[in-house]
Formats: structure tokens, C-alpha cells, sequence
């Protein structure tokens, strides 16, 4: 009895988590409003760079996120934090329809996986999927 416990719970969790980015995908289509926020659980972490990723987020929202997407479209950005770090950022427009991505959404969206997420994350918001995802190496 106590064998086969061992064995189970370690393969559940396994499909627990690889199953999740499927069904918040599944979660968010159509015009569902629900925010739903999936942290990395492994890879490099923010440590010294989170305010310097915070300030990032204004930056490359204004400068390369805010503006019309197609459906199904994205844009990714990667932004030099420090000396062998980076972080990828990644909007999507998470719908067959195309629409405008505010600065306000941006900001708050990709700072969402920067404050709530030592290691980086993605989050779906109505329509949108956004990422922000911490690296080793320059861009
Ligand atoms: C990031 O840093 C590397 C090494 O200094 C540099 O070659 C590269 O152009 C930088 N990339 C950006 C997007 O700033």
C-alpha cells in the first residue's frame, strides 16, 4: 500500500501541472474575462534585476507592445537586464479577432508575472496572453 502512494502522487502532480497551460488556453477563449496567472516553476529568478524588469515593463510596453495586433498575432521583445541576464517578454492576441493593447493592460500584465512570480510566468487576460520571463545570457 504504502509502495504504490509513493509512486502515484509524484506522476499526478507531473500531469497536474503539464496539463495547465491547456486548460487555461481552453479557459480564455471566446470572451472569457478571468485572469488566470501561471508561474514558472523552475529557471532563472529575478534576484537583483526585479526593479530593473519592473522598469522594463513601461519601457517596452510603450515602445513596442501598445498597438493594433492581428488575430492570433504576437510580439516578443527581449531587454538586456544585466550583465549575462535577460528577460523575454511575449504579448498574444489570444483570439481569432484582432484588437488594440492598451498601455495601462500592458503594464499591468507583464508586471503581474515580475511581482507574483520569482522565476517568470505567463498570464491570460480576456484576449490577451502575456509573458515575462527572466534568462541567463544577453539578448
Ligand atoms: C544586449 O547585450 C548584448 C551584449 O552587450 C548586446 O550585444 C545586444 O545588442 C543587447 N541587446 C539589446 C536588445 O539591447
Amino acid at each position: 500500500m504504502h509502495f504504490s502512494q509513493i509512486f502515484v502522487l509524484p506522476l499526478f502532480s507531473v500531469v497536474a501541472v503539464s496539463g495547465l497551460a491547456i486548460r487555461d488556453a481552453d479557459n480564455v477563449d471566446g470572451e472569457a474575462k478571468l485572469a488566470k496567472r501561471n508561474c514558472y516553476p523552475g529557471g532563472v529568478n529575478w534576484g537583483n534585476e526585479y526593479q530593473v524588469a519592473l522598469d522594463a515593463v513601461d519601457i517596452v510596453c510603450r515602445d513596442e507592445f501598445v498597438g493594433h495586433y492581428d488575430g492570433l498575432s504576437e510580439w516578443s521583445v527581449c531587454y538586456n537586464l544585466s550583465a549575462g541576464k535577460r528577460v523575454n517578454f511575449n504579448v498574444r492576441r489570444w483570439a481569432g479577432t484582432p484588437g488594440d493593447l492598451s498601455f495601462e493592460l500592458c503594464q499591468k500584465y507583464l508586471r503581474l508575472e515580475i511581482v507574483g512570480c520569482g522565476m517568470g510566468g505567463q498570464s491570460y487576460q480576456g484576449n490577451w496572453r502575456f509573458m515575462s520571463d527572466p534568462n541567463s545570457g544577453t539578448c
